[in-house]
């Protein structure tokens, strides 16, 4: 069990999606409802490719999370990873990363959380999951996740 000091005070998700109110937003709504009860102050912010993501440093924890769409993690979310200042604000950065996707685990392991790992330049990644469409409503799925990070954030504090 993690103290309160040992907590995030601010956390932000961000996500890309082709979709609004679909597997993506259900997500991370229920992520951010975990995080906030454990006493998280959560944002999110649907990412672009060319913004400036300085506003990112004030948050202590970051989760990076979108769907895939064709092979791929949604296209905004790698685009910021890859275009903007995003890659360097999360450089020493507590981060949490989590994809939706259709197919089995093992492949998402082996073929979808890499496109976001390969977008990193060494963050602290606390936790990562590949969630069906269908964890997306699993409430205890959802709690494990949560609560993963919040475990290793206590740890790597
Ligand atoms: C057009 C389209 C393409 C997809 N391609 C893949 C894919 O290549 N691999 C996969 O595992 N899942 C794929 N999926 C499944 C989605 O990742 C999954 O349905 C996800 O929950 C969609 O999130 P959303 O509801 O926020 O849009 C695809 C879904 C759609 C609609």
């Amino acid at each position: 069990m993690t103290s309160t000091f040992d907590k995030p005070k601010k956390a932000i998700i961000l996500y890309d999606s082709m979709s609004v109110g679909g597997s993506a937003d259900r997500l991370i709504d229920a992520i951010g409802k975990n995080l906030a009860e454990a006493g998280t102050y959560v944002e999110k912010a649907r990412c672009k490719p060319n913004a400036d993501y300085s506003f990112v440093e004030e948050f202590d924890l970051v989760l990076l999370g979108a769907p895939i769409y064709y092979l791929l993690v949604a296209s905004k979310l790698t685009g910021a990873l890859s275009q903007s200042n995003l890659r360097a604000v999360l450089k020493g950065k507590k981060v949490a990363l989590f994809v939706i996707c259709g197919s089995p685990e093992p492949m998402a392991n082996f073929l979808y959380l890499p496109q976001l790992k390969m977008n990193l330049d060494n963050p602290v990644i606390l936790a990562e999951k590949a969630f069906s469409p269908d964890e997306t409503s699993d409430h205890n799925a959802i709690a494990e996740f949560a609560n993963k990070i919040l475990d290793a954030y206590g740890k790597a504090n």
